[in-house]
């Protein structure tokens, strides 16, 4: 579809992890941060997301689906999925790892044409991505009388002054509010930011392993054989970009002060 784009920031994460998932981990006390314990720790987290699914349930509709992780395993347990994706990069990615067994739609939710009714609506780190009103009134539209919508993604803390961090995530008080107005209750919900939040720190241990040696590797070999786009792009690292990635690198205590990560299971009354 024209005018979907790529996002570059989870297509990194999806090429240096190799991860089937785009979603933080679980991990246990004291676990090592690396990328063998990061893989771990989402099946853990999948596992948890997936038990909070209510038995009934047949059809689900996994909406911002990634590369395909959370898809397999839902097949696998003999759901009946369809995935979508506003991403064309994912859409390759989503195939290989699916092995084209489950049906892939490239949209963003909001404009997605559902052409049937689904039991639940799964939202794994997707929601905060979506516009907030329209995300919750496209699940009344495709959900099956009392649906289910099993939401797993962090939460704005309201009065804190995050402007010192550059993270995404709709107000927490803004949503519960909507939640109301749009008719869904909320049947089970579940504080997850302590077990998610090292993520973050493993995040920020990558980028300072891998991607600034990477960066001083091209920035010398720039330096070395094109020093005019050297002197330009060394400018423009050194500010704005080197600004908004350390705002967006933090760790897990700032982020517990500022977000919420939350599961939340939600019925359509
Ligand atoms: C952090 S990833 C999570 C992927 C996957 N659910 C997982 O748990 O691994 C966010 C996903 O939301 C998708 N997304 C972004 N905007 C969207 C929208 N408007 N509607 C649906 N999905 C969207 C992204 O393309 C990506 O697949």
């Amino acid at each position: 579809m024209p005018g979907n784009k790529v996002n570059l920031l989870l297509k990194y994460y999806t090429e240096v992890t190799r991860s089937k998932h785009l979603h933080f981990g679980f991990w246990e006390p004291g676990e090592e941060l690396d990328m063998k314990n990061l893989r771990v720790a989402q099946d853990r987290y999948l596992r948890h997301l997936l038990s909070y699914i209510p038995a009934g349930v047949k059809t689900v509709l996994d909406a911002g689906c990634g590369v395909g992780g959370n898809a397999v395993e839902l097949k696998n347990r003999g759901y009946d999925v369809v995935s979508l994706s506003p991403d064309p990069y994912q859409e390759k990615v989503f195939r290989e790892n699916t092995g084209g067994k489950v049906q892939f739609c490239l949209t963003g939710f909001e404009d997605f044409r559902a052409e049937r009714r689904f039991d639940l609506v799964l939202m794994s780190e997707s929601f905060q991505y979506m516009d907030l009103t329209a995300g919750l009134k496209k699940c009344r539209e495709v959900l099956n009388g009392r649906g289910w919508v099993l939401i797993s993604d962090f939460f704005k803390v309201d009065g804190v002054d995050d402007r010192e961090v550059h993270i995404s995530g709709h107000s927490l008080s803004g949503f519960l509010k909507e939640l109301e107005a749009e008719g869904f209750k909320i049947a089970r919900q579940e504080d997850v930011t302590d077990r998610t939040g090292p993520t973050l720190n493993f995040m920020i241990s990558l980028f300072n392993d891998y991607a600034i040696p990477s960066i001083r590797m091209l920035a010398y070999a720039m330096e070395t054989y094109i020093p005019f786009v050297y002197k330009i792009s060394r400018r423009l690292f050194r500010s704005p970009i080197k600004k908004a990635l350390e705002k967006s690198l933090v760790d897990d205590k700032t982020f517990a002060k500022c977000r919420r990560y939350m599961f939340y299971l939600l019925q359509l009354q």
